[in-house]
């Protein structure tokens, strides 16, 4: 088949990846789609079962800092556009061990513009790098006020940081040496799929098992949650009518504090299971703050609304619902990436 256009999504069989790849690979029929990905423990190939045997999908295991690796992958496939989202994602795994994420963030980012810029020769003619970012680059808010896409970056964890520094990155090979590029910068993402370290999943897990919900500090820390298919579907609208060189800004218009967040999800997970009311809540316990915790994100997301028509689709009290149901109906995804089995599978799989 002679694709129209020829993806790379890289760190598709992650969480917000892997919802991308299902999107895109089933509505351009038309485009080859290669999904890489080094399948750390947050990726997992079982995501992405819907669409494995499609003709125009196919997943490469691959590491982004491994610029050998790379060179094959360019000069073999000659993509015209590259979602970027590989990247060690979790900001308490950033406290531990910085470096690791210095590494597939930045440098991992920086392989893949200097391979672009390789294979593109300055033809950049329907061409496009997609740079996934986080409104953490931002930094921390106060009780008021919205980020934008012109809030000076402020970032305060090694996560944060490095996703700064590899936005820099990308902006400074648009502005160096012209390559089209365009970044978005999203709010907190919920949905099925995630890795439960990560709140939501994990505060369902630990309700599923009777264990303590650790909520750090006051619990009044602030995020602003969007769905994940209203993220994935922002970067479809971006990728094909952003204008190279912008960013966008996403977000749910959708603000709650830590603790109100495990509320709700405590009373929805004790009705679906039939338990008696308050017994989740019960299991909440105030632990040690995350060491420099931001106290707040929100995103200001007009441009995008204004500029390429997207809003977010999904109301918050039908997405938590949708998203708890999920993981109640799906503890064998759970017990199965907790215990790190998929991992262990694949990996002897693509070893062999
Ligand atoms: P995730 O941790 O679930 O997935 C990351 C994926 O990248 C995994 O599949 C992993 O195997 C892969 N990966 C990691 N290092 C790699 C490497 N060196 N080479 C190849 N693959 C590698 O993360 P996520 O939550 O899906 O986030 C995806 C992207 O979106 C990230 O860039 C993140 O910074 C950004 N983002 C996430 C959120 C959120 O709420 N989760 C919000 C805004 C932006
Ligand atoms: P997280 O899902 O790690 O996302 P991020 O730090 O990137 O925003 O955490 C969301 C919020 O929940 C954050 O304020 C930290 C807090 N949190 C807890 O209170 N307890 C937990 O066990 C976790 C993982 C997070």
């Amino acid at each position: 088949m002679n694709y129209k256009k020829h993806i790379l999504i890289t760190g598709g069989a992650g969480f917000i990846g892997s919802h991308l790849t299902i999107l895109l690979v089933k509505k351009y029929p038309q485009y080859s789609i290669i999904n890489l990905d080094k399948l750390t423990y947050a990726g997992n190939l079982e995501n992405l079962k819907p669409i494995e045997n499609k003709p125009n999908y196919q997943f490469i295991k691959g590491d982004i800092c491994d610029n050998e690796f790379l060179e094959g992958l360019f000069e073999k496939y000659q993509f015209d556009g590259i979602f970027h989202l590989a990247a060690e994602s979790h900001v308490d795994r950033s406290i531990d061990s910085p470096n690791e994420f210095a590494f597939a963030n930045v440098i991992g980012t920086l392989n893949l513009l200097n391979q672009c810029r390789k294979y593109w020769k300055e033809n950049y003619v329907d061409k496009l790098f997609y740079h996934i970012s986080t409104d953490e680059v931002y930094g921390s808010l106060g009780d008021t006020g919205l980020f934008t896409e012109t809030t000076p970056y402020d970032p305060r964890s090694p996560y944060s940081a490095s996703k700064a520094s590899s936005d820099h990155f990308v902006r400074a090979f648009f502005h160096t040496y012209g390559l089209p590029v365009v970044i978005s910068n999203c709010s907190n993402n919920y949905g099925p799929l995630q890795f439960p370290e990560k709140l939501i999943p994990l505060m369902i897990n630990n309700l599923l098992k009777n264990k303590q919900l650790p909520v750090y500090g006051d619990g009044k820390n602030v995020r602003d949650w969007l769905y994940v298919g209203d993220h994935v579907e922002a970067m479809d609208v971006i990728f094909h009518n952003g204008i190279a060189g912008e960013t966008y800004n996403i977000g749910g218009d959708n603000e709650m504090q830590n603790i109100e967040l495990v509320h709700l999800l405590c009373d929805l997970t004790d009705g679906l299971l039939n338990r008696e009311k308050g017994h989740g809540r019960k299991l909440i316990k105030f632990v040690k703050d995350r060491p420099g915790h931001d106290r707040r994100y929100a995103i200001d997301a007009s441009k995008i609304k204004n500029e390429l028509n997207w809003h977010p689709k999904t109301n918050s009290s039908e997405g938590f619902r949708k998203t708890v149901e999920w993981y109640l109906n799906n503890q064998e995804w759970l017990k199965k990436v907790t215990s790190g089995q998929y991992r262990d599978y694949y990996q002897r799989f693509y070893e062999a």
